[in-house]
């Protein structure tokens, strides 16, 4: 995070995990940030100041004077390119804020999971532009306060030439953006990866814990080859957003453990602590994302006249969790017995 660039501001629409650690990776970087979300936030950082960390030991500590803040969106006005970072049920709310407030040249980019967000925003604003994005890796909240990345990658973004001014700032908080023309494939490409947030959230574990379980993962196997099927007969080649291919990955879930780890850990960085934001949102009581992720395997698959009766088991399992108020933490066996025989 060397030098300072300065490009028309930046604001992040969602101040929560993801906008939170991008934003402050931007500050820190030099860039002219606004972050928009709520006043729980807002207060936290107005009392601590912000704090970032990730896995490779990199921390720092941003005052309070330094991060603007707003619970207000009409505080949109002066930003040039606008992140989203709600959840996905929050998109047609974060649209209507835009429309409302965005300035009619800013240039939108959703930082979701899920398919349809840009779309919704899309939609939602026409005459704008509005370019997907792709958060490869994950970040949680400490008990301390802290917003800390535990899993590695680069984001990504539909390529556009209107990206120019802030790739440097991008660059300066380490985060440079990686341009990609074949979106829709990189967003199913991570949806893959991403059906183990509900996995992971059920069973209460971290990640890692989670995955060095070879019954967490044949369920997981399993959710990707419904995955699977439903692209290919959609005609969709999911990107590898990943270091393993698409096409490989449920063989390399299913080995043993002993296997697993010798040939994934070369690979799969993740911090022990980290843990699906879908854990955190049955923790918190929130609604969690498991309709555009799971639910969106299960609606491809249905487009072509399949079923995808894992997902939508697990689609069933979330709810369930939902309404009783967390995951009571189900074991891997436990979990591969309510998927049935395939898994
Ligand atoms: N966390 C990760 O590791 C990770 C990794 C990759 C991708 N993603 C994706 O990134 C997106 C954001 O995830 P996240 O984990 O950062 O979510 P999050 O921690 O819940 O952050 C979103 C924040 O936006 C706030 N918000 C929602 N609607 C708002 C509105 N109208 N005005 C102001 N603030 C609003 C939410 O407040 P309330 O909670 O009060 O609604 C919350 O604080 C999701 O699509 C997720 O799948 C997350």
């Amino acid at each position: 995070m060397s030098a300072v660039h300065k490009a028309p501001s930046i604001a992040i629409f969602g101040a929560g995990s993801i906008g939170v650690f991008v934003g402050g990776a931007l500050i820190a970087g030099g860039a002219d940030v606004m972050l928009i979300g709520r006043a729980r936030v807002g207060e936290r950082i107005a009392r601590h100041g912000l704090a970032v960390s990730d896995m490779d030991g990199r921390r720092f500590q941003l005052p309070a004077e330094q991060v603007h803040y707003s619970e207000d969106p009409a505080a949109l006005a002066g930003a040039g390119l606008i992140l989203v970072t709600v959840k996905s049920a929050d998109t047609e709310a974060a649209a209507q804020a835009l429309a409302a407030h965005a300035a009619a040249d800013a240039i939108v980019v959703s930082l979701q999971n899920g398919i349809g967000n840009a779309d919704a925003l899309r939609r939602a604003l026409p005459g704008r532009q509005v370019l997907a994005g792709m958060v490869p890796f994950n970040v949680v909240q400490t008990e301390d306060g802290r917003f800390h990345r535990g899993t590695e990658g680069s984001l990504m973004v539909e390529a556009s030439p209107a990206l120019a001014p802030w790739l440097p700032a991008f660059e300066a908080a380490g985060l440079p953006l990686l341009q990609r023309a074949d979106f829709a494939a990189v967003q199913w490409g991570k949806l893959l990866l991403n059906l183990n947030n509900a996995i992971n959230a059920l069973s209460g574990l971290p990640l890692k814990a989670q995955l060095s379980q070879r019954d967490y993962r044949r369920c997981l196997a399993l959710l990707m080859d419904e995955a699977l099927r439903a692209l290919r007969a959609a005609g969709i080649e999911p990107a590898q957003v990943a270091k393993v291919a698409p096409a490989r990955l449920p063989k390399l879930l299913r080995l043993p453990d002993w296997l697993y780890k010798r040939l994934a850990s070369a690979s799969l960085r993740i911090d022990p602590e980290a843990r699906s934001s879908m854990w955190e949102d049955l923790q918190a009581g929130r609604r969690t994302e498991v309709d555009y992720l799971n639910g969106a395997v299960v609606a491809l698959a249905r487009s072509k006249g399949l079923d995808a009766p894992a997902n939508r088991k697990i689609v069933d399992l979330v709810h369930a969790a939902e309404r009783d108020g967390g995951a009571a933490g189900m074991s891997g066996k436990a979990l591969r017995s309510l998927l049935g025989p395939s898994a």
